[in-house]
């Protein structure tokens, strides 16, 4: 069965850009995705859209769906009313290359400035033993798919691009909770997260949280771990006086 719905999609750059509105064609079981590729393949071939694996598995297809972050791959049609109109939008907090696609390097550079894993310096190759815990907790935050949904959402840098420089987001300070919470690692990044990634910043809001379509628990399992942890470093009067005679 099909119908016909109206579409509300951005098209242009950041400053230049507005909203186009299209009567579109959509079937059982489509998804957002499905009907972008639609709206290229009759009425707008030069509507620019990123996506790869259509599956929610790579982490392209981010964009805002009637204001929520989503992956258009996922995104149910039949979840809509029948006389809503799908309104969809770039990602907010990153600059627009041309309309649905995003300039996502604020990530990468994000990315590259945390210090890799740091195992003793005499550990041999295939030495680790790890407890299971420790395992089952890597891997859940290894699920993530880089999609940026919670980079787009938190409201540190959504609206703010002054606290662009100073803030991870929370994709990043889950990569240095891992770290710091990994037991073969022998950095001590507590004083880096706050410092150097921003971690102060989160008001543990958990909008990321929320929109992650990997179900990652970040605010729970990795922001609040980590806060508990510069928390210990930073006021346990033990810790600060072994810091300031150098013992710790
Ligand atoms: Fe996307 Fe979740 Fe990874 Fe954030 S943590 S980038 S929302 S998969
Ligand atoms: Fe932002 Fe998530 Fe903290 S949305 S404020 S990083 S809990
Ligand atoms: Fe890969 Fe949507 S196209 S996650």
């Amino acid at each position: 069965m099909s119908a016909k719905r109206t579409f509300r999609v951005w098209r242009g750059g950041g400053d230049d850009g507005e909203l186009a509105s299209y009567e579109v064609e959509v079937n059982e079981g489509e998804v957002v995705l499905d009907v972008l590729h639609r709206l290229q393949a009759t009425q707008a071939p030069d509507l620019a859209v990123r996506w790869n694996c259509k599956a929610g598995k790579c982490g392209s297809c981010s964009m805002e769906i009637n204001g929520r972050p989503r992956l258009s791959c996922m995104a149910r049609m039949s979840t809509f009313a029948d006389d809503e109109p799908i309104t969809v939008t770039p990602m907010r907090t990153f600059p627009v290359v041309r309309d649905l696609v995003c300039d996502v390097s604020f990530n990468y550079q994000k990315a590259r400035e945390i210090p890799s894993f740091t195992p003793r310096e005499d550990a041999e190759p295939g030495s680790f033993r790890m407890r299971q815990q420790d395992v089952e907790r890597s891997q859940e935050f290894r699920k993530c798919i880089e999609c940026y949904l919670c980079q787009n959402v938190c409201h540190v840098v959504r609206d703010h691009e002054e606290n662009k420089e100073a803030f991870s987001g929370p994709r990043y300070l889950m990569r240095v909770a891992e770290l710091e919470m990994h037991p073969e690692d022998t950095a001590d990044r507590r004083m880096a997260a706050q410092d150097d990634f921003g971690l102060g910043y989160c008001n543990i809001t958990k909008c990321c949280t929320e929109v992650c379509p990997e179900h990652i628990t970040i605010t729970d399992n990795a922001l609040i771990p980590l806060k508990e942890r510069v928390a210990d470093r930073r006021y346990d009067p033990l810790v600060w006086l072994g810091s300031t005679i150098g013992i710790r």
